[in-house]
């Protein structure tokens, strides 16, 4: 059975001081019990070289929020896959619903980060998800489905490697989490599309985010295709980030 994966998506917060504080809890609370599960931050760019000196030695991983599109070259503020893959960053989440909204990002734009990331042995961590509109309309299926589509169709094979997130935009940062039923009938469906695309869909980890807490983590995981959580909020309190890597059993 794979293991699932708990990341933490630490957004535009954080500071020295306050990261140093924060995995050192972390880790401090991980040091006595192996947790079950991956466990992974993902904190802002800049911070990436002091988390990953902060992490050595320690089982917690290393992600980043965001990678550019772009292989190298003149693209001001753009952070590489390279520059990821050299500090040890194992992980990169690719068309958060933040960065879609935000900055424009398209399904194709989406593809090509988790193409660059891939190929720089950096998994990519894709976002897909809802708004609120498109589930009223009765689209929400059609939505991630298209989402993921853009990355099988560019990525062919290679989606076996990627960690799908299934992140409703309705559920973010709003204290609305998706009942279990709607997490699992959504992750059922990507697992069926991975399935249609790969003969390795069963090892393709889908992470269900959006208000995930230390309340409502193991009802979650308890599905059978949700493999993890992409936690934003609760991930910058040790003590709740801690209970919900306690809930994977
Ligand atoms: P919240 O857990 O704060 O709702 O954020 C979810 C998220 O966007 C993680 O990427």
């Amino acid at each position: 059975m794979k293991k699932k994966l708990v990341a933490g998506n630490w957004k535009m917060h954080g500071s020295q001081l306050a990261n140093v504080d924060l995995l050192s809890e972390l880790v401090h609370g991980l040091a006595s019990t192996a947790p079950a599960c991956d466990v992974l931050v993902c904190p802002p760019a800049v911070y990436v070289a002091q988390v990953a000196a902060l992490l050595q030695g320690s089982v917690v991983q290393l992600g980043a929020q965001d990678v550019s599109a772009q292989e190298a070259g003149a693209f001001t503020g753009e952070v590489s896959a390279a520059m990821l893959a050299d500090l040890a960053v194992r992980y990169a989440i690719v068309g958060h619903s933040e960065r879609r909204k935000y900055h424009g990002e398209t399904d194709a734009l989406v593809a090509l980060k988790a193409q660059r990331v891939l190929a720089c042995g950096v998994t990519p961590i894709v976002c897909v998800g809802e708004t609120l509109e498109e589930r009223e309309a009765g689209h929400a299926f059609e939505v991630v489905k298209r989402q993921l589509a853009a990355v099988i169709h560019h990525n062919k094979h290679c989606v076996s490697e990627v960690v799908v997130a299934y992140e409703p935009v309705w559920a973010i940062g709003t204290g609305k989490t998706a009942t279990p039923e709607q997490a699992q009938e959504i992750h059922a469906v990507l697992r069926a599309q991975l399935q249609a695309a790969t003969a390795h869909a069963d090892r393709v980890r889908i992470l269900y985010g959006g208000s995930v807490n230390a309340a409502n983590a193991a009802a979650l995981f308890a599905l059978p295709d949700v493999d993890g959580a992409l936690v934003g909020g609760a991930s910058l309190k040790a003590a709740e980030f801690l209970s919900i890597v306690a809930a994977v059993q």
